[in-house]
């Protein structure tokens, strides 16, 4: 293995989409991003420079950051933002990890623009568990605001309304021809007939789940949140934000131009959203640019079964020590609540964060952000930033999918900074179970540190008695789309000390407080204890 370094410049950028123009916030003047390429074992140092009047972190989706876990990123958990013209810089070992992965800005809603892939190739000498294909490209979907981010998050919350609608989906930053004045900015992969391509597919749209789809062409996924699968061929994908899926498509058609189409998978009702799918160009060498165009066809985006049709294929290929036993069972619900709020003033005096009517909860709490990073305060015992006091099961208990017995009083959530502490190498069940008080959702909840077994699903609500597990073959990911008006079963060994964000990866539910800390405390041995906070943490 050897050791790569790579700049990050976070820079401001002017940019022209849909004959609008404005700055957005990029690394190195890319949108997206530069790649990060590596291979499994490697180091990875990354120095990070804010040249942006704004603070800013990155975040290493999908990297486990064993014994590193001052380097995972996300603002206020495991350090303070980068301010204006600060360095930091990032590093760890991508241990036992290989694939496709995304790395993306976690401060307020940045990320939007800050992203960008990581591609890891195994070692040296070690084949694929699939035949090597002709080329491979990376296909990150995302979604684009006119507006500046920071801002809208902001403003979003003190209207105490819903998420606002992104102007566009994008393919690796294209909207394609569907939007007002995009008719030229359209992705496209040149391909010739009877070659085999591996697409390497990355979310990281910012508020919203969405399908992706080649018009007359199927998809074999091989790999899943960079964890080889069995293979399985379907004829769309559905990704959640930070989820990244590897898949192989042959060009067996002999002539034409085929569009590739990525559109949402909104299953919550009443939600408004941007319902125009972003377009690129699958084109056969040789055929005329403008020859025929055959549309994709995407799902509808509340087709809750294309969805489950995924994840139903989903299997690893060569799972490593799936917990058979556990020591700790742990049922969290997620969701929406609806705050109190004072008749005399319904706007401002809301209870859910910065005044709003809208909170998201885990357990019914909503996490507040603390004011220095957590992983900072439990090193250095600094009283008085976060609890240990998350609860582990729900604190009341009703019919979770159905909303609650009594209204309104069960729709308010509790707040704090509150952590849930596991002792090391204690495994892990953690049922995540979806709640309707406001609306049923598909939630995308991610884990930071870990990749953890998806061992079961289904609909309703979770009963133990009659839930299916699959302790043989589940999935190994980093990102699981809860089942809307369902649950998920994920298990995991817990054996990389440190502070470990939870959350849900729609960023507004994030900005809600649909979100909580693990604190996994340090083992006996010397690499199971997390190392001292490299000298140049930003400080808050
Ligand atoms: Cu993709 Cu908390 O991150």
């Amino acid at each position: 293995s050897s050791t790569r370094f790579y700049t990050f410049k976070v820079q401001k950028m002017r940019i022209t989409k849909m004959c609008k123009s404005k700055d957005i916030v990029t690394v190195n003047g890319m949108f997206p991003g530069p790649v990060v390429y590596a291979q499994e074992d490697d180091r990875i140092i990354v120095k990070v420079t804010n040249e942006t009047p704004y603070n800013a972190t990155i975040h290493w989706h999908g990297v486990r950051q064993r014994l590193s876990c001052w380097s995972d990123g996300p603002s206020y958990i495991t350090q303070c933002p980068i301010q204006a013209g600060q360095t930091f810089t990032y590093e760890f070992t991508l241990v036992q990890q290989k694939g496709t992965m995304l790395w993306h800005a976690h401060f307020s809603w940045l990320r939007a623009s800050v992203y960008g892939a990581i591609v890891v190739y195994p070692k040296t000498g070690v084949p694929y568990p699939f035949k090597y294909p002709y080329e491979e490209h990376i296909i990150i979907l995302g979604e684009y605001w006119h507006k500046n981010l920071l801002q809208l998050e902001k403003a979003t919350l003190a209207s105490g309304g819903g998420p606002p609608t992104a102007d566009a989906y994008t393919i690796n930053g294209h909207p394609g021809p569907n939007y007002n004045c995009s008719n030229n900015d359209v992705y496209k992969i040149d391909v010739v007939p009877g070659k085999t391509y591996l697409l390497r597919l990355i979310s990281a749209a910012l508020n919203m789940e969405t399908f992706f789809t080649i018009s007359n062409h199927m998809l074999t996924i091989v790999e899943a949140d960079a964890e080889y699968t069995k293979p399985y061929t379907v004829d769309r994908v559905m990704l959640g934000p930070g989820q990244t899926i590897n898949v192989l498509v042959t060009a067996d058609q002999s002539i034409g131009r085929f569009s590739m189409a990525m559109g949402p998978y909104m299953s919550a009702q009443n939600v408004p959203f941007q319902n125009i799918s972003a377009i690129g160009y699958f084109q056969y060498v040789g055929s005329t640019p403008n020859s025929v165009s055959l549309s994709a066809q995407l799902p509808s985006f509340n087709d809750n079964l294309a969805v489950k049709t995924v994840m139903d294929g989903l299997r690893s290929l060569n799972p490593v020590d799936v917990p058979l036993e556990i020591d700790n069972n742990l049922f969290f619900t997620i969701g929406l609540n609806v705050e109190k709020c004072h008749s005399s003033n319904p706007n401002k005096s809301c209870q859910g964060p910065n005044g709003g009517v809208l909170a998201a909860s885990m357990n019914n709490v909503s996490f507040i952000r603390p004011k220095i990073s957590l992983l900072q305060a439990y090193y250095n015992e600094l009283q008085g930033h976060y609890t240990e006091d998350f609860p582990g099961v729900p604190l009341k208990v009703y019919d979770f999918v159905n909303g609650p017995n009594t209204i309104p009083n069960d729709t308010q959530s509790l707040n704090g900074t509150r952590t849930k502490v596991l002792e090391y190498g204690s495994r892990v069940q953690l049922i995540l179970q979806d709640t309707g008080t406001v609306s049923t959702e598909n939630h995308p909840i991610h884990l930071h540190g870990y990749s953890f077994y998806v061992v079961g699903y289904g609909s309703g609500n979770y009963n133990p008695s009659t839930a299916k597990l699959n302790l043989v073959d589940p999935p190994y990911m980093n990102t699981i789309g809860v089942p809307v008006g369902g649950w998920a079963a994920i298990r995991f060994t817990a054996d990389n000390p440190g502070v470990w964000f939870m959350h849900c990866h729609l960023e507004i539910h994030l900005s809600w407080g649909l979100s909580m800390a693990f604190i996994v405390k340090n083992g006996k041995g010397e690499l199971e204890t997390l190392p001292h906070p490299p000298a140049d943490m930003p400080r808050c």
